[in-house]
């Protein structure tokens, strides 16, 4: 399973790359908004320090608008993955970008027809976010089981990115249902690190270390 880290943060992403284990970043534009920076600068140094695939999201809701964007914002590297809302004009872009040859990310799916149509346009990822499905007492998890069983029903090449990530455990979920990318809050990538038994015994293997005679 890959690992993306959802953040526009270009300090998180860094740390992150550092780590050895980032596949790739995904942004929107709350994410952005909360840099506090212009679009164009954050998008520009994400690109520059990643080489996996970086999806970055269209706000023109017409479908001119969003092919408009999405040819512009391909065009910036050779790493942008286009994201589209799922709705009609959304389905209708990627389909339209996916013919082009410039590959998208289906974002804000909480159905698996809404995941359907988006294979059906030739989507490179869905987006079903499992957090906000919780969060209104559903079981985000359980639609990332359908989409994974009906893709593979039929085939589908479009990659389940399971998004909205709220902790450890929707990551080990999506792991264990075969979910070909997790994108992942920073802390959460953080918190995947640790464990109390991993903290003691390292304290003790020091304490040990320390005795050796040297
Ligand atoms: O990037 C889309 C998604 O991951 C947003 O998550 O926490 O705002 O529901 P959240």
């Amino acid at each position: 399973m890959k690992f993306f880290v959802d953040t526009a943060d270009t300090t998180e992403i860094r740390k992150a790359l550092a780590w050895g284990i980032l596949d790739g970043v995904t942004t929107n534009p709350s994410l952005v908004a909360k840099t506090g920076r212009r679009f164009e600068d954050v998008r520009a140094e994400i690109l520059a320090m990643v080489s996996g695939p970086v999806s970055l999201e269209v706000t023109d809701m017409t479908l001119e608008g969003m092919l408009k964007q999405g040819r512009d914002l391909a065009a910036l590297g050779p790493q942008v993955v286009v994201k589209l809302p799922l709705t009609r004009e959304g389905i209708a872009a990627c389909k339209a970008l996916t013919d082009e040859g410039i590959r998208t990310n289906v974002t804000l799916c909480f159905s698996a027809n809404q995941a359907l149509l988006a294979a059906k346009a030739g989507a490179t990822y869905i987006s079903p976010f499992v957090g906000r499905l919780d969060d209104i007492s559903m079981d985000g998890m359980r639609l990332i089981e359908d989409i994974v069983q009906i893709y593979k029903n039929y085939s589908f090449k479009t990659q389940v990115l399971v998004a909205s990530v709220r902790h450890p455990v929707h990551i080990l979920q999506a792991a264990k249902m075969g979910a070909h990318v997790c994108t992942v809050p920073f802390k959460v990538l953080d918190q995947l690190f640790n464990h109390p038994l991993t903290d003691m015994g390292n304290e003790q293997f020091l304490k040990d270390w320390a005795k050796v005679p040297g």
